[in-house]
């Protein structure tokens, strides 16, 4: 029998927030049934101090002057630096991609006058007026060359791993050539959901090893060459010729390399692998960020779902393992993927190492298609959601970092080295090495309204939700500021040293970046329904709702417009939900000309800098979507809604390409609403068949920058 719980009711299967049962599932392994993680009672420091801050903080424009921001929006650098990959013989070569779509140079002014679409729940993707969309690829489309033809019926593991995976999640696009015809696109695939993807599915149990093993190989990464269409907006995939850079990374086989202080340590080393090194595949990747030296980063996330037998585990490795969500009571979580069926290291009684292995950062270099991807110890092990960077002025690499957990922490790393401008091989082979070491933070966030705080989202009388702010060190290259830590111990279990330093519990935070143009960073705090509920933490000025359904948008300003600084001040420019709901809060605009917008989770920004927002799980009832408002002027705050994704999905990767020409969306877990099947979808987009997830592009049909 299964232990699954598929035979819940149709209806009244959302649960927290907007999200169905079906995700809460197979997403995040029903996290939210499972205790509270983080129960450190960590002192708020916050409440002690008050300290006035202005409410827009510092404004920093023009300080990031070295980076060129190009194609590729936050892949800057990218442009200068996608040098000829440091490579072995017979690695392509990529071509020099600069001096395209940069501000000024027909990215347009900014202003966002498309008009809003209206929340619905059609099962389709709605764009506004004027613009038109496609799909770019999906699941079971050819990535390697000579890919077999997708067929859910015949689907086997070596079929998988060379198609498109499955529920993809971040979205990268890198150019490869001058003039803006050929690019990179680069895909997570979070996580698998096999009611929807094998043909008379009945329960995990049900499923054979080499059905385990398609999955293993539909979770990963995909690589795939894209051209422009005509002049337009719009791409598609290559689909002819050698594709050398097409590229499928799993769960199933691929190599990774662990660097950084952790690496070799004694928590890391298993029976397969001794030294502690190297690890096979990556799991639940779910946003990421390209960086200015042209990889991409992807963020190992709910990765403990994926493993049984904790109850077997070491019992002086059980708070450990708890700590990360991990189920120590019994040897099958709720929902568990058994996947030990068909590789044991995953059964932590046999390898409890194991676990340890996963929640890392993932950096894979797309120009170098044999080159192995790497897990940065160096920025520490959570539930991590993303990364993106920016050179601070300084030259160091600076990468802002969410913990998705309820009550857990944001987090930062600065690198040792810096940075090196450029196109030659020696600064690609240089920048490689940027997030081998450095210095981890997390942050603690100060109050200057505490007292005023109810839980109800009531503005305070100093008219914001701000603070002050700094970033606690944990550890710095392989020295440990944490009491009774080593280096290695931090990385590895970098919850627990944010728990002993007395880091600010926060609701969810997922998508954390900054913005290329100002330095300004934006975090999504998507939702925590357990906030001030029973006894956990109560509501504060940085989280400022009970039970928050909705989330909010942090704001963060480094002091002095440093990136590597050690303090700084914040702000919640938003508070979501329907704007005639009077705790939400859009920076001050006029209300009645907002879109309602719940549960932000991922953020990129245009060419101009205006951020967009996609949002996964909407609590008021609607599809979730895509949404975008200035951040500096007159207009901040003033939020429209771009797009709507098809039933039962999630907006995922949001990515504006440096001509602000290309809207790039993934269409996360379409159909996913309890009792759905392959057979029976409660999604039939894209195709008029079954639901698959993909990747969408969206253009003007003028040809003219997206948003204005
Ligand atoms: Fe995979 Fe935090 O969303
Ligand atoms: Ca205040
Ligand atoms: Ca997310």
């Amino acid at each position: 029998m299964s232990d699954r719980p598929r035979l819940l009711p149709l209806l009244g299967a959302t649960r927290h927030g907007g999200r169905d049962a079906m995700t809460c599932l197979y997403r995040c392994g029903n996290a939210c049934d499972h205790p509270v993680p983080n129960t450190s009672d960590n002192t708020y420091f916050g409440d002690l101090v008050s300290t006035e801050v202005t409410r827009r903080g510092v404004v920093r424009a023009g300080a990031v002057g070295a980076l060129v921001l190009g194609f590729g929006g936050a892949a800057a650098g990218a442009l200068a630096g996608a040098a000829p990959a440091a490579a072995a013989p017979g690695t392509p070569v990529v071509p020099e991609a600069a001096g395209f779509g940069r501000p000024g140079r027909g990215v347009g002014s900014g202003a966002l006058t498309f008009t809003p679409i209206p929340p619905n729940k059609l099962d389709t993707l709605v764009v506004p007026n004027g613009y038109d969309h496609s799909v770019v690829i999906r699941w079971g489309d050819p990535v390697l060359p000579g890919a077999p033809e997708f067929d859910p019926h015949e689907q086997t593991a070596a079929r998988q791993a060379r198609q498109f995976g499955y529920n993809n999640d971040f979205v990268g696009v890198l150019p490869l050539d001058k003039q803006g015809r050929r690019a990179l696109l680069v895909v997570n695939h979070e996580y698998t959901n096999e009611d929807l993807m094998f043909p008379g599915f009945t329960s995990q149990d049900a499923l054979t090893v080499e059905q385990l093993r398609v999955a293993m190989a539909a979770h990963g990464m995909s690589v795939v060459e894209l051209e422009r269409v005509g002049g337009t907006g719009q791409w598609r995939p290559v689909g002819k010729g050698r594709l050398p850079y097409n590229r499928r990374v799993t769960a199933l086989s691929t190599k990774f390399e662990l660097t950084g202080p952790a690496a070799g340590s004694a928590w890391l080393r298993t029976a397969a692998d001794p030294k502690g090194r190297t690890v096979i595949g990556t799991l639940n990747n779910c946003a990421g960020g390209v960086t200015p030296w042209g990889t991409v980063l992807s963020g190992e996330e709910n990765f403990n779902q994926y493993f049984v037998g904790g109850d077997g585990a070491p019992a002086e490795l059980k708070p450990k393992l708890a700590r990360y969500g991990i189920t120590t009571d019994a040897r099958y979580p709720s929902g568990s993927r058994k996947w030990e069926r068909a590789d044991e290291r995953f059964d932590l009684a046999k390898h409890p190492n194991e676990a340890h292995r996963f929640g890392w950062i993932v950096e894979i270099d797309p120009f170098d298609p044999e080159s192995r991807p790497r897990k940065h110890t160096a920025l520490g092990r959570f539930k991590h959601e993303g990364a993106n960077v920016i050179i601070a002025k300084s030259g160091h690499a600076v990468a802002y970092m969410g913990d998705d957990e309820r009550f857990d922490y944001l987090y930062k790393f600065v690198s040792d080295k810096k940075f090196m401008p450029g196109n030659s091989w020696v600064a690609r082979k240089h920048n490689l090495t940027l997030l081998e070491s450095g210095t981890l933070y997390v942050a603690e966030l100060h109050q200057t309204s505490a007292g005023e705080i109810d839980g109800s989202g009531k503005l305070p009388s100093d008219g914001a939700f701000n603070g002050r702010g700094r970033w606690i060190k944990l550890v710095s290259g392989n020295r440990s500021y944490v009491d009774g830590m080593t280096a290695a111990d931090v990385l590895t279990f970098t919850r627990l040293a944010g728990d002993k330093v007395g880091a600010t519990k926060m609701d969810r935070p997922e998508d954390v970046e900054p913005s290329q143009l100002t330095g300004k960073v934006y975090v999504a705090l998507t939702n925590n329904t357990a906030r001030g509920v029973g006894s956990n933490p109560k509501a504060d000025e940085a989280n400022p709702r009970t039970a928050n359904k909705h989330g909010h948008v942090l704001e963060l300003v480094e002091d002095r417009g440093d990136n590597s600084a050690e303090t700084f001040v914040w702000s919640v420019p938003i508070v979501a939900g329907d704007p005639a709901d009077p705790s939400t809060y859009f920076a001050g605009y006029d209300k009645t000309r907002v879109s309602p917008i719940s549960c932000p989770d991922n953020v990129a920004f245009d060419a101009t800098g205006n951020l967009w927002i996609s949002t996964d799980g909407n609590a008021l009832g609607s599809n979730d979507g895509l949404f975008a408002t200035a951040v500096e002027g007159p207009e901040r705050g003033h939020l429209k809604q771009f797009l709507t994704v098809p039933l039962g999905a999630e907006a995922c990767g949001p990515f504006i390409t440096g001509d602000n020409r290309s809207v790039f969306v993934a269409v996360q877990h379409p159909g996913e609403i309890t009792g759905a099947s392959l057979e029976k979808p409660a999604s039939t987009w894209p195709d008029g068949d079954f639901a698959k997830p993909g990747v969408v592009v969206t253009w003007r049909l003028d040809g003219g920058p997206v948003g204005s």
